[in-house]
């Protein structure tokens, strides 16, 4: 297959690319290193690129995907069976620093991507890599209980928050309304124009891939902070938010699925799921005990704004639809494989 993967220095588009060019497909990699703009050097995701460029079947362009002339031209030259959008600014707290820039980025990228698939790749399949933000803090509406280390729901038998989940009435984030504004978008291109389009609504992702920064890729920032025995700092929650975690490499083998069965406009919630959950108190325990050091921790008390309590996405739907696909990361080898 001919590829292009947006973002392809980034966590989900390196190890994307990296499968992908595993299986001996040709891939066509779009990255400004914008990363670097958001987040500082710490968030450079260059590193990547040289490995890469060692592959014959990849070819990189350094380029905006805010900029539609030159993406143009990569599609004139180029016959895509798929494309892998997931070039983004990633952060909700950046967001509200730079709102010009990361809806530009989120959202106008986004349409500038499903406009030319349209007019120059009709045929290919579509991924958008979309959020659990998309439904604002309305998770944070059902009912908790507070364990020692973590939150709980109160109802023993909700796995999970599915597609269903109302994405109104709720405080997004300047990030979560970006995304959703491209998630619609991807809808609307499968609906409208029948494009095979599909949003993943994902949770965490995590991966040894990660340019973690304090600002965006929480578990990867976390490891990195407390090998580096340098002070953490919990925000909120007392420390018990949940999130579930998914590896990057589980989530390029469902690109794989998708591109292989693809839908129209189709939208699924994707993530460890509730066998692969943690909270931030039990990550810091976790890793502290693997490196066997005492973590250097400071707590404020405010939260961010909407930030989740306890997110776990509901990915039965995804598993229904592509049943060969498996989770094969756990916490525990995210963890052992960023030590
Ligand atoms: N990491 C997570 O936990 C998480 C969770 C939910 C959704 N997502 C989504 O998954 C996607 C990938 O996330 P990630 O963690 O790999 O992020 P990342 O920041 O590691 O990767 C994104 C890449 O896109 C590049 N990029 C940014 N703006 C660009 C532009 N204008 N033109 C060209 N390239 C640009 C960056 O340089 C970076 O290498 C994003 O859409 C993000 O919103 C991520």
């Amino acid at each position: 297959m001919n590829l292009l993967i947006t973002g392809s220095l980034g966590l989900v588009g390196s190890t994307a690319t990296e499968y992908f060019l595993n299986k001996n497909h040709s891939i066509t990699g779009i990255d400004n290193d914008m990363r670097a703009v958001f987040f500082g050097n710490d968030g450079s995701t260059t590193t990547q690129l040289k490995r890469f460029l060692k592959n014959s079947n990849y070819t990189h362009t350094d380029l905006d995907i805010r900029d539609y002339k030159n993406l143009e031209n990569i599609f004139k030259g180029n016959s895509f069976d798929a494309i892998i959008h997931t070039a983004a600014q990633p952060s909700h707290d950046k967001a509200r620093e730079i709102p010009l820039l990361d809806f530009e980025v989120n959202a106008l990228g986004t349409l500038n991507l499903l406009e030319l698939t349209k007019q120059y790749a009709q045929k290919a399949v579509f991924i958008f890599t979309s959020t659990n933000k998309v439904y604002g803090d309305n998770p944070n509406k059902i009912g908790l209980r507070e364990n020692k280390k973590r939150y709980v729901f109160k109802d023993k038998l909700f796995v999970g928050f599915n597609e269903l989940t109302p994405v109104d009435h709720t405080t997004h984030s300047l990030f979560g309304a970006s995304k959703l504004s491209a998630d619609i978008c991807v809808q609307e291109y499968g609906k409208y124009f029948g494009l095979k389009t599909t949003c993943l609504r994902l949770g965490c992702i995590t991966g040894q891939a990660h340019s973690g920064v304090k600002l965006h890729g929480f578990l990867s920032y976390l490891i990195k902070s407390l090998k580096e025995k340098k002070s953490y700092e919990i925000i909120g929650y007392n420390g018990k938010q949940v999130r579930d975690q998914i590896h990057a490499y589980d989530l390029a083998a469902a690109f794989e699925q998708i591109i292989k069965k693809p839908g129209v406009g189709e939208v699924f919630n994707l993530g460890g799921g509730s066998q692969n959950t943690i909270s931030v108190l039990e990550a810091i325990e976790l890793v502290s005990k693997k490196i066997n050091i005492e973590p250097k921790l400071k707590y404020t008390k405010a939260n961010r704004i909407g930030d989740h309590i306890c997110y776990i996405s509901d990915i039965r739907k995804f598993q229904k639809r592509y049943p060969k696909w498996k989770l094969t990361q756990s916490i525990e080898d995210i963890v052992n494989e960023q030590l």
